[in-house]
């Protein structure tokens, strides 16, 4: 309608924010040692930045639930605003840590259809980055003094290094629950960006209740964007994904679209259960039953499911009349969408 058509473009409004956390990204991966500096920057160069969805999703929360919207950032460390956009830094570096420590465990040569760091500059100055990139974060998160800010990114560190352990743990059982599959989706995907909407919140100095609807917003966008990663594994081609297709499970990880499938042909139970170390076999057998079974579809349909959640978690806001808030809630609602049809 019309009314749409006067709010304005919430992402042209971040769009310098956005850029301005690259920026100052750059700068505080600085260390004594120049490779250091140069292997904590390695993702944050330009053009190797990538979508850089965490700080626009945590930007967009900061005005959905702001109050004050004349709050200019820059240079004025003690505004509300300053401290969001420390957030957005805070947690592109944490993401950032653990994809370099990944690409370390999973011994993974490309990231973002680039050489990857470990491959670039070999392991051990990998992981000392990534320690590097947690330490400068938590470092801007103690600045921020506010403990409970500190406490929810401890907790969202914590969650992702349960979640590996999971993957790393998994039993031939627990490879075959969809229980202990969402569990772990939650903590490796979900859980940062979760704590931090909330940490959002509790800056703004929010009721619990809308602190408990930023964190259910980025949980379920959380969980609907590693969903639909599920899918395009198997569906998208390696040269539009930037790594290679089948990925999960040629490495013996099974996703959603492999549980649905098992729900309706009982028989691949065994096969999962005995794994995928003898790679030919199992994996072509599996992949047989995904292409007959609702797999894929009923993949999607859960991702669109946890995409409605979090639409609904902003609906549920207080009520607001500042355009700048309502069009940022829309874009949050709009990114949810854009979620679940992407293709890379
Ligand atoms: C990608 O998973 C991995 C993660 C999202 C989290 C990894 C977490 C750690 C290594 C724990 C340490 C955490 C910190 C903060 C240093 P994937 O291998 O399934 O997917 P991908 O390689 O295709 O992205
Ligand atoms: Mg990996
Ligand atoms: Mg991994």
């Amino acid at each position: 309608g019309s009314k749409a058509k006067e709010l304005p473009d919430p992402f042209a409004l971040i769009k310098d924010e956005v850029s301005e956390v690259t920026d100052r990204l750059r700068s505080m991966v600085v260390a004594e040692i120049p490779e250091l500096t140069s292997a904590a920057g390695y993702f944050f160069r330009v053009g190797a930045e990538g979508k850089r969805t965490c700080p626009t999703v945590l930007l967009l929360m900061a005005s959905a639930i702001s109050t004050d919207m004349s709050d200019p950032i820059v240079g004025l460390e003690n505004k509300p605003r300053a401290r969001h956009v420390r957030v957005a830094e805070i947690t592109e570096m944490i993401h950032i840590s653990s994809l370099i420590h990944d690409d370390v465990l999973d011994n993974a040569d490309t990231r973002r259809g680039m050489d990857s760091l470990n491959f670039t500059v070999g392991k051990k100055l990998a992981v000392l980055a990534g320690d590097f990139l947690l330490f400068r974060a938590f470092s801007a998160a103690v600045a921020l003094d506010n403990t409970e800010v500190v406490s929810l990114l401890a907790t969202a560190v914590n969650n992702l290094v349960t979640g590996e352990l999971m993957q790393l743990t998994i039993t031939p059982a627990q490879r075959c629950s969809m229980d202990y599959y969402l569990q772990k989706t939650y903590y490796k995907t979900a859980a940062l960006i979760s704590n931090s909407c909330k940490a959002v919140a509790v800056l703004s100095g929010q009721t619990t209740e809308v602190q408990a609807l930023a964190y259910q917003y980025g949980r379920h966008l959380g969980i609907a964007y590693q969903l639909i990663d599920d899918i395009l594994d198997f569906t998208g081609t390696s040269a539009s994904l930037g790594k290679a297709s089948f990925s999960d499970i040629n490495q013996g990880i099974v996703t959603a679209p492999i549980l649905f499938a098992m729900e309706e042909f009982p028989q691949l139970r065994e096969i999962v259960e005995q794994g995928f170390d003898d790679p030919s076999s199992n994996v072509d057998v599996v992949l047989k039953y995904l292409q007959k079974s609702q797999g894929i579809e009923r993949t999607g349909l859960l991702a669109a499911e946890h995409a409605k959640l979090a639409a609904v978690a902003i609906d549920d806001l207080p009520p607001s009349e500042d355009p700048v808030v309502l069009s940022s809630r829309q874009a949050l609602k709009d990114l949810t969408q854009k979620f679940l049809r992407r293709t890379k």
